[in-house]
């Protein structure tokens, strides 16, 4: 399963990189208001810059909602580096944008997916990915990871090649549930992904490894 960092922090994805868990980065409005940035020329260049520091895929939101203003802007925002995917909101006018895109070659992410039937449309239109959103399924209580499961049966099903990124994750155990549902990415928010990491016993472990040796050490 692919990793992918949910954030437009550039110091997250700077230190997330540097412990080899960045294969992709996904972003979206709300992340980069958090960091800012929410005006067209720091976007493109925060989206530029994300892509020097990764070696992989980073999406990048559209704001327009009409199909030919999603397209116009996809295009300005793929133009700006061979690692942009353009996520596009599941909207009518989104699956018409993606449709465009996708036979001009550019990679849609389609987002905002919460119900299995919108990612067979997405995956029609010619989607590279799409994002069901776990986390807020869970938060109306129902299970989010079922939406996964039922994608990646019909994808199967179809043979589609459309990826399915587990997006809106929210701790470490839903990382563990799309590892074993078999999905292709799960993009983590770093907190989350630092969590990963982490185990009481291996820290009480490593205290006591370090506390033995000291222990037996003959005095100098
Ligand atoms: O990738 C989508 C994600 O950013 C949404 O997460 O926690 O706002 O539901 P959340």
């Amino acid at each position: 399963m692919k990793f992918f960092i949910d954030t437009a922090n550039l110091a997250e994805i700077r230190e997330a990189h540097s412990l080899g868990l960045v294969d992709g980065v996904t972003t979206n409005p709300s992340l980069c208001s958090k960091v800012g940035v929410c005006d067209p020329e720091g976007f493109r260049r925060l989206i530029c810059e994300i892509c020097e520091l990764v070696q992989g895929p980073v999406s990048a939101e559209v704001i327009a909602t009409e199909a030919e203003a999603m397209a116009q802007e996809a295009r300005n925002l793929a133009a700006i580096h061979r690692h942009v995917v353009i996520k596009i909101p599941m909207t009518a006018a989104g699956l018409k944008a993606t449709r465009l895109l996708a036979a001009e070659g550019i990679k849609v992410n389609v987002t905002l997916i919460f119900q299995p039937v919108q990612a067979l449309l997405a995956a029609k239109a010619g989607a590279a990915y799409v994002s069901p959103f776990i986390g807020r399924l869970d938060d109306i209580n129902q299970r989010g990871m079922e939406l996964v499961e039922q994608i990646l049966t019909i994808y199967d099903n179809y043979g589609f090649d459309t990826e399915v990124i587990v997006a809106s994750i929210r701790h470490p155990l839903h990382v563990l549930e799309a590892a074993m549902a078999g999905a292709d990415v799960a993009t983590i928010p770093y907190a989350v992904l630092m969590r990963l990491i982490n185990h009481p016993l291996t820290d009480i472990g490593l205290a006591k490894f370090l506390a033995d040796w000291q222990k037996n050490r003959p005095s100098p």
